[in-house]
This record gives C-alpha cells, sequence and structure tokens, in this order.
C-alpha cells in the first residue's frame, strides 16, 4: 500500500498566503485571524522569486524570514514553495532563449507567469541554485510541514517547440524507439511522405499547414510530461538532500487542463495535492467536482489526499465567474473530503488588492471580516475541527471507471470523426449516471488489478494498449461484469487503428463488430426501442455473440444495434453505440438500488470496522436516510433515520457493525 505523508494531523485547513503583496502590519494582522479561522498550514513563496533573488545571485531572505517566524510563533505550520514558478523580470532579460515558444513558433513573453520552457537548461541552473538555497536556509525550520515544488507544473507552459524542446524531444524519442526505422513505423511515416532518414530531421509537432502526424502529436504529450516530471524530480532531489519533510506539488486534475500524465507523475508525490475549481462553463459543474476528486483519489492510490486549492466564492478566469451561494463552499469541501481528502485549502488567504487576480474571491474578501464568506470560513473550519477523526480513513467502493490521459491526447485529435465527440464528455456522463444513483466510483489507471471490482466502466477510450485490453477481457471472463461507451479500443499506444472493425480491443469481450462510425450533427437526435434517444453518435453495429438492449428506430442505422450485452466466460459486458442516458443501465450493472438523486452525495469512507457515512445535500429539500451512529458534524446521536436540511452536511460515525 502506498504511504502518505500528511503535513498534519486531522482534517487540516489551510490556504496560499501571498504576503509579498502586503505590509508587515498586515501580516500581523493576517496571523491573527489565522489563528481565529484555524488556518494550520500556509502555502508561501509559491511566486516568491523576484524577491528572494533582486538581482542575479542577490539574495534577500529577510521577509520570508519573518513571515515564517511569524506563523510558527502562532502554531502555524508552513507549505514551503521553492519559489521557481515564475522567473524574475532580470532572468528573462538577461537570458531571453528562456522563454517558452508556442506551435506557431511565436514566442511567449514575460509580463504573466510561469514563462518559462521546461526543456531549458540557464532556467534549471538559475530555478535549482534558488531552492539549493531556500532548502537549505528552511530545510530543517521546525515550522516548515510540507515543500511545494514550484506552483501548477505546466498550466501555461507544458508545451514548448523552441529548438532547446526540439532537441530534447529528440534524445527522447531516441530512448524510445532505438532506431529511426522503428520510429517511422510507430508514427506511420510511409503517410505523406513524412519518413525520416535520421533523428535531426525531426521536429516538434509545430503548426504545419495541414493535418499534422496525430503519432507524432501524442509523442510530444508523453515526452512534454515526462519531461516536466524530470525537472520536478530535480528540485525535489535538492529537497530531499536538505530536508526530510514530505515533498509534492499541485496537480491540476480539472475540467480543462490536460497537459501531464499524472498517473507517472502521482508515485512521485509524499502525498497527492490538487487544485479543483468549480467550472462554470460546464453544463453541471458539481458532478465534475465529484468526479475529479475521485480522480484524485486514483492518484493517491486510494489514500488520503490534500486538496491544495479552491475558491472560497468566485474565480477571475471564467467568462462569468458565479459565486457561492451560502453553505456551497462547505458542501463542496466536505465533497472533497467525503471522497478521501484529508486537508481542504483555499487559494487565498486575503484578495489582492492589485494584480491579475485582484476579482479572485479569497478566505478574506476586500470587505473583510463582517462579511457572508469570512462567516462561512469560519463555519467550515469548525465543522473540519468536528470530523477530524475521519483522517487516514479510506473511501469504500467497488466500482471503477477508467481513465487515461494518454487516450485523452489521442482521442481528440485534430482529424476525427466528430468534433463534438469529446473524453471527457463520456467520462462525465458515465460517472455521473453513477453518482446520480448513489454509486461511489474508483477512477483508475488502465492496467490497474480489478478483481476488486463488481463493474468495471470504460467510457470513450480510445487508445489502449493490448497488455490492458486483455487485462479487462480476463476481468470479464472471470465473472466481472464491464460496460463500455462508443469510440472505445479503437487504438494502440501508437495510436494505430486496431483493424477488422470497431471497438478493436475490446470486440469480443463485447461481442459486437463495427463496420462503420455514424456521428451525428449537432441537434441530431435518433429514437432508440427502449423509448430513449441518442444523439451525437452511432455506428454501422452488428451482434456476434451479444444481444441487442435496444436498436435505432430511426436515423442513419435504423433497425441496428445501440446498446448490446454479451455473456463472456463467468461475465458479461454492456456496450452503449450512441450518447445516451445511462442512468438505469448502469444502476443495473452495478446493482444499485434506491431513488436516483442527482442532488445528493452518499459516501462512505471506512477505518478498519469503522464506517463514517457523508450525506451532502445539494437540493434545497430535507432528506431522510437510514443510519445509524452520531452525526459529527451537528454532534447529535442517529438513530436509525438520518435528515439532512436543504443544503446542509452530516457525516455519521457509524456504529461498529
Ligand atoms: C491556480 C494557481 C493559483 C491561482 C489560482 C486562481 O490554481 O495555482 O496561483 O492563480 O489558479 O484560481
Amino acid at each position: 500500500m502506498k504511504t502518505v505523508r500528511m503535513p498534519l494531523p486531522g482534517v487540516s485547513l489551510g490556504c496560499d498566503y501571498n504576503p509579498e503583496q502586503w505590509s508587515p502590519d498586515v501580516w500581523r494582522e493576517d496571523a491573527a485571524l489565522m489563528r481565529q479561522a484555524g488556518v494550520g498550514l500556509v502555502a508561501v513563496n509559491i511566486f516568491g522569486w523576484s524577491n528572494l533573488e533582486p538581482s542575479p545571485g542577490e539574495y534577500r531572505f529577510d521577509d520570508l524570514d519573518e513571515v515564517i517566524e511569524l506563523m510558527h510563533a502562532n502554531g502555524i505550520k508552513i507549505n514551503l514553495g521553492t519559489g521557481t514558478s515564475s522567473p524574475p523580470p532580470w532572468l528573462t532579460t538577461q537570458h531571453p532563449e528562456v522563454l517558452p515558444v508556442a506551435a506557431d513558433g511565436t514566442v511567449r513573453f514575460p509580463g504573466g507567469r510561469q514563462a518559462w520552457c521546461p526543456s531549458s537548461p540557464v532556467f534549471r541552473k538559475r530555478a535549482l541554485d534558488l531552492v539549493e538555497r531556500v532548502a537549505r536556509r528552511y530545510g530543517e525550520h521546525p515550522a516548515i510541514a510540507l515543500w511545494h515544488v514550484s506552483n501548477e507544473l505546466g498550466c501555461h507552459n507544458a508545451l514548448c517547440y523552441c529548438e532547446t524542446s526540439a532537441e530534447g524531444f529528440r534524445t527522447w524519442l531516441r530512448g524510445r524507439y532505438g532506431k529511426i526505422e522503428t520510429l517511422n513505423e510507430a508514427w506511420g511515416t510511409s503517410f505523406w511522405s513524412q519518413r525520416y532518414g535520421a533523428w535531426a530531421e525531426i521536429q516538434p509537432p509545430r503548426l504545419a499547414l495541414s493535418l499534422r502526424n496525430p503519432a507524432q502529436l501524442v509523442d510530444f504529450q508523453r515526452f512534454s510530461s515526462e519531461n516536466l516530471l524530470d525537472y520536478y524530480r530535480a528540485e525535489t532531489a535538492i529537497l530531499r538532500a536538505h530536508s526530510t519533510v514530505p515533498v509534492t506539488t499541485n496537480f491540476m486534475v480539472t475540467a480543462h487542463i490536460r497537459n501531464l500524465d499524472y498517473w507517472s507523475w502521482a508515485p512521485e508525490m509524499d502525498v497527492v495535492a490538487n487544485d479543483h475549481y468549480l467550472d462554470h462553463r460546464l453544463g453541471e459543474p458539481v458532478p465534475e467536482l465529484s468526479f475529479a476528486a475521485d480522480l484524485t483519489r486514483g492518484l493517491a492510490g486510494g489514500r488520503p489526499w490534500m486538496l491544495m486549492e479552491q475558491a472560497a466564492g468566485a474565480v477571475n478566469w471564467q467568462p462569468h465567474n458565479l459565486t457561492k451561494a451560502p453553505g456551497e463552499m462547505i458542501r463542496n469541501s466536505l465533497t472533497h473530503v467525503a471522497r478521501g481528502a484529508d486537508s481542504i485549502c483555499f487559494f487565498q488567504w486575503r484578495a489582492s488588492a492589485q494584480g491579475a487576480e485582484k476579482f479572485h474571491s479569497a478566505m478574506l474578501p476586500h470587505a473583510g471580516t463582517d462579511t457572508v464568506a469570512w462567516r462561512e470560513v469560519l463555519k467550515l473550519s469548525e465543522t473540519l475541527g468536528r470530523i477530524g477523526e475521519v483522517a487516514g480513513s479510506e473511501v469504500e467502493s467497488d466500482v471503477a471507471l477508467l481513465f487515461s490521459w494518454e487516450s485523452w491526447w489521442s482521442a481528440e485529435g485534430e482529424a476525427r470523426p466528430s468534433q463534438a465527440v469529446t473524453y471527457l464528455d463520456q467520462v462525465h456522463a458515465s460517472h455521473r449516471a453513477l453518482r446520480a444513483n448513489g454509486v461511489t466510483v474508483d477512477v483508475i489507471a488502465p492496467g490497474t488489478d480489478l478483481t476488486k471490482y463488481k463493474l468495471v466502466v470504460v467510457p470513450g477510450l480510445y487508445m489502449i494498449s493490448d497488455a490492458d485490453a486483455q487485462a479487462i477481457t480476463d476481468y470479464v471472463a472471470a465473472g466481472g461484469k464491464l460496460l463500455v461507451t462508443f469510440f472505445s479500443g479503437i487504438v494502440d499506444e501508437r495510436d494505430r487503428i486496431r483493424l477488422g472493425g470497431y471497438p478493436g480491443a475490446f470486440r469480443d469481450v463485447l461481442g459486437v463488430v463495427a463496420e462503420e462510425f455514424g456521428p451525428l450533427l449537432p441537434g441530431a437526435e435518433v429514437d432508440l426501442s427502449d423509448g430513449t434517444t441518442g444523439t451525437l453518435w452511432t455506428e454501422r453495429l452488428r451482434t456476434t455473440t451479444a444481444t441487442a438492449l435496444a436498436t435505432y428506430e430511426n436515423g442513419p442505422m435504423t433497425g441496428l444495434p445501440a446498446i448490446t450485452r454479451n455473456a463472456y466466460g463467468k461475465g458479461t459486458a454492456w456496450y452503449v453505440a450512441t450518447k445516451t442516458d445511462m442512468s438505469d443501465l448502469l444502476k443495473e450493472a452495478a446493482g444499485a438500488t434506491g431513488e436516483k438523486n442527482d442532488q445528493l452525495e452518499v459516501v462512505r469512507r471506512k477505518n478498519g470496522d469503522r464506517g463514517y457515512l457523508f450525506v451532502i445535500n445539494h437540493s434545497p429539500d430535507p432528506v431522510e436516510l437510514p443510519a445509524a451512529g452520531h452525526d459529527l458534524v451537528t454532534d447529535q446521536p442517529v438513530t436509525g433515520v438520518l435528515r439532512v436540511e436543504g443544503g446542509g452536511v452530516a457525516v455519521v460515525r457509524e456504529e461498529a457493525s
């Protein structure tokens, strides 16, 4: 089992703190208010470089010393940033070659943040010099509870197309393929006269006049993810040389950032940490929060993790930045805890008065403490204090959903059957339907041992290796249940089509074969024989050994199967070949009972025999559920029926069974 090194005991409360933006008298006020709010952990020095090293080699630590001592004196632990996330202006002025280059070959200038090329040796040397100084100075300071490497690595700069990156890409390709001929075969370079004779001829996939080579694109994503991970390792090695404190960086498991393959990153974290913001560009932001939390738990190997950033209210980077209604932030926070978080932190402590984030919410808003936002923070703090004993427990789940960044990168290539089909839409739809049926889902990587699961869901998993596909087939043969949705199993890791009909890797286990895709235009609907409708996608599908559960009543595939079920070995496998409401099907497959309710989350964490039942009621109406034990939130006994008020939360320590 993966060991996890949480910075604090219990379910802690924390935040980013940017004292560089304020004067020392404000720091003292902050420390007092942090104590009042029960803040236990502050992330400092996240964007500290230009203050710590105002000119090359001139280091000034006085302010950071003072802030750390102030926090220490107030019993607040430090999540210490290495400070390298954004280079200071002197560095990009003296060495413009550290600046990242976009796919169109144009430079991305400083003036924002993260303006550095992940392959730049100059950046790396300067950044590591700073890390060395910071680690040496504070590595054994008793207030330091966690190291925070850089910040959201790859948020803006993951893909750099400069000459230095091109050289790094070539070196990486040599390591992967060994011989140029192997690369030619993997990339299918006979197509469009792309055959390479020498490594030096290979470029990163810069913008071209026409469609680019999709295998080259996916390899560039792989290279870029590994390249930044290598950078993370370089910073971490320095920290470990000077300190025994756990090390992490903040992931971005969100709906709009996808550049790093966190399955390969996560094992290198002492504790997995995620940043999550409700995304109102999605139709349904709250279920996406639950999905992201489940995926973060998957990255943590099922062990507890940290929510490193969330917003107390609105963010500032969406087109319409909605605030949170009273109670909403607490429900969101408890949703993360229910799904495995043992630490809830915010970006940021005090709302900035200047800079690009001056309209981003904070725990302490511009209007001060006589505010709803501040009172909500105090309430959350009290709640987290009351439920502290859940820390260390693990989420109970017997349904898995397979998720893959590699597949995401490749599925959304430049030329595909339908631009309207996106990977996350498919993933979210499956997760949402399970969640609405009260099913807690483990989101795991292809290749993970499946034996403990009674149902495995595979939404839109376009790319899969032979070995991972075989493991799924074996799982079903041994008695498992599998549900696959369309555009799955189409290619191998080289993005090469699995020939013989779709859904390639899953044809046998599903007992179907499709000879052609039949995407639908946006807005078009087809009727299914079970009374539901399909949108977006159909297939010219026939069953081999499966049974059709629903067929198309009209549209291009009239009479052909849309939903099938196959008995395979001792197990059962369903295929859903169109976009349709899967609630009933997933309910049946998961063996769920009870009323569908997408406004209610019911999740259980367990610590040995001890169960903690989390109930989060997103609706305005009260709900009643069977439960017995003690509600830690209200400190009241629960004797058979648990009533949770509209918008309320409960965490019931269940009577040991
Ligand atoms: C990210 C960053 C923070 C801040 C927030 C705003 O998560 O890590 O520095 O910019 O976004 O939402």
